[in-house]
């Protein structure tokens, strides 16, 4: 893997996505396995990778021989799929929407074709490729970059009023190509990446958030939510990969950051394994509970 790293240009994640990781690094570096602080080979598995803020960072820092990657969100793994296939035919057409959109005069005409892309996008019988350019597009472009669908799976993020967004990255998609080459790439639910685990892997979750507050609907990812049925499912899930001998990091919002008393998370992960601290996060979308104060997240591990 190292050497897949390009010497002068690191690559960094290309959406913006709601949950984004980047500012929760600094805490999970400093609750990392030892071992891998150290140097330990292994494998880096991430089965909920939405912009890979903690994926691109720990890939590109530690001694990763192997990484797997995957999301539910099919569209989203299109996009990373494509980068790794076919980058410069990404660019081209990255090229060509964001210097139309340059060119547009005032806002309502870039509103306009914002919403006539986001059609288009929804129809889905474009190519893998303009599907891909499509969800760059919207994302840089939509609302605080948030990714929301509608019961049919349409994308219905209003317009973001962003007058120069950067569109087409041409850097950071080839330094992105470069590093997924050995990267296996999944669509699909989280526990179909135990088969690519080996006995040194770490793997390191973070699912859709239970929600912070009854206003605040951003776990709606991907078709279904990830209510509390779908955090005792994933519970087992790490209990499992303990049995197997595995290492394991999770993240969530802290639901005591709404009601103090509410110890979902130590309940559910009260095995003797299991390690649960709490940290400080900013968080980039939150609701408008605690506002822009700073609210705790749970990091639990096995470790
Ligand atoms: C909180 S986001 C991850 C954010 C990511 N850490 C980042 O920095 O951008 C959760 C992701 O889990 C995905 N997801 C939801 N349910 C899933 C499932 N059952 N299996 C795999 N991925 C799932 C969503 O599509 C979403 O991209």
């Amino acid at each position: 893997m190292q050497n897949l790293i390009t010497k002068n240009r690191m690559a960094k994640p290309f959406l913006k996505w709601a949950g984004g990781k980047t500012q929760l690094i600094p805490q999970i570096e400093n609750y990392l396995p030892v071992a891998i602080k150290e140097g330990k080979r292994i494998t880096y598995i991430e089965p909920f990778i939405g912009s890979g803020a903690v994926f691109f960072w720990f890939i590109q820092k530690f001694n990763v021989k192997e990484a797997v990657i995957s999301d539910l969100n099919t569209d989203l793994i299109n996009v990373y799929e494509t980068i790794k296939s076919i980058p410069e035919a990404l660019i081209t057409n990255l090229d060509a929407i964001e210097s139309d959109y340059y060119a547009l005069d005032g806002e309502e005409k870039k509103r306009h074709f914002f919403y006539n892309i986001r059609d288009l996008f929804n129809l889905k019988t474009g190519s893998k490729v303009i599907s891909a350019a499509y969800f760059i597009f919207l994302n840089r472009t939509c609302f605080n970059g948030l990714y929301r669908v509608n019961s049919k799976n349409f994308f219905n993020v209003p317009f973001g009023k962003y007058a120069r967004p950067k569109i087409s990255d041409h850097i950071n998609i080839l330094a992105v190509s470069k590093l997924l080459q050995n990267v296996t790439i999944l669509n699909g639910d989280y526990t179909e990446t135990l088969k690519y685990a080996d006995k040194n892997s770490f793997f390191y979750f973070d699912p859709p958030y239970k929600p912070i507050s009854k206003t605040a609907s951003f776990n709606a990812y991907a078709k279904g939510q990830f209510g509390d049925e779908e955090q005792f499912r994933l519970a087992a899930f790490t209990q499992l990969l303990t049995q197997q001998g595995h290492m394991w990091l999770l993240s969530n919002s802290d639901p005591k950051n709404i009601n103090p008393l509410d110890v979902f998370f130590d309940d559910l992960y009260a095995k003797p394994a299991n390690t649960i601290f709490r940290v400080g996060a900013k968080r980039r979308i939150n609701a408008n509970a605690l506002k822009r104060g700073e609210i705790k997240e749970v990091l639990i591990m096995n470790y």
